[in-house]
């Protein structure tokens, strides 16, 4: 017998679903046939991965559009989730934008990781929680980052949304004490997905410079960390998994491949 448990038929709510680690990881919890709720603000995209799980699975996936920092939009989602309790919420809506440091950075762009790194995460959670409570099961997995556990110059405000992040992800664990629900943080080091062309304002090639440069981590990879975490017997609660690319040894130290 498997030490694992099955994830099929569970539903699974995953934010930030249009890209990146969110769309890899809708892939990878389809592939182990659980339903899916997808939230992004674009919906064309969410539509698409949909259309394309369904197809190949045969699982359930319901595309919505969703900003995470609108307080309203995320609890209007209250009537879905009655009818789909949510077994699995992957909190991974992020990003980071600009590398000012606080003295030259735009305050807007500290807003945007604000409330999208912290408080969309808030919201989702305290929106899935009390049903998570009362059926006493259920799991919230925080995309972290090694950024919530260091600091690099120009990243004061992406690294506090992280740290936050890591803070809310522990405490919530004492706020759930005696339930069967399980939190998680699953934190990596660099990965090659949209994140920096978001970061670098649309600058392609600075982009596509910082993962051309080493051997970063893939989407993929991730997806295989976070399924093991939901796949854990439900007494086992792994609370962190930091991994970084085997070519970095920390934030802001990263190695060049070898030509
Ligand atoms: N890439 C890295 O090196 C790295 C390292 C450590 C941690 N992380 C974390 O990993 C998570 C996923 O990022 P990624 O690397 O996969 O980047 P990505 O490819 O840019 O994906 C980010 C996702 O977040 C969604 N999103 C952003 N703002 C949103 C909002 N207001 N409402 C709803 N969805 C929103 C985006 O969808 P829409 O634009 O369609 O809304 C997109 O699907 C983030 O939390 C990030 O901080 C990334």
């Amino acid at each position: 017998m498997s030490w694992q448990q099955s994830l099929k038929n569970k539903t699974v709510l995953i934010t930030g679903a249009s890209s990146g680690i969110g769309a890899a990881a809708a892939r990878k919890f389809a592939s182990e046939g659980a339903n899916l709720i997808l939230l992004a603000r674009r919906l064309d995209r969410l539509e698409a991965l949909s259309a394309e799980l369904e197809k190949q699975y045969h699982i359930k996936c319901l595309p919505i559009k969703c900003d995470v920092t609108k307080l309203a939009e995320v609890q209007s989602l209250e009537k879905i989730l009655q009818k789909n309790p949510v077994d699995i919420l992957l909190n991974n809506a992020g990003l980071a934008v600009g590398t000012e440091k606080i003295q030259d950075a735009d305050p807007a762009d500290w807003e945007l990781m604000i409330d999208t790194n912290v408080k969309g995460l808030l919201y989702l959670t305290r929106l899935v929680l009390p049903k998570m409570i009362e059926r006493d099961s259920g799991h919230i997995i925080n995309i972290g980052s090694i950024a919530g556990h260091g600091i690099y110059e120009g990243g004061a405000v992406y690294c506090a949304s992280k740290t936050a992040v890591d803070v809310i992800t522990r405490s919530l664990r004492l706020d759930l004490f005696g339930t069967q629900v399980r939190v998680s943080e699953v934190s990596p080091g660099l990965i090659e997905t949209e994140f920096s062309l978001v970061r670098y304002k649309g600058d392609a090639v600075k982009a596509k410079n910082l993962y051309d440069y080493t051997i970063p981590l893939t989407v993929e990879d991730i997806a295989e960390i976070i399924i093991y975490c939901a796949s854990a017997p439900p007494h086992v609660n792994i609370s962190e998994v930091v991994v970084w690319p085997t070519l970095q040894a920390g934030i802001g130290k990263v190695a060049a491949k070898k030509q």
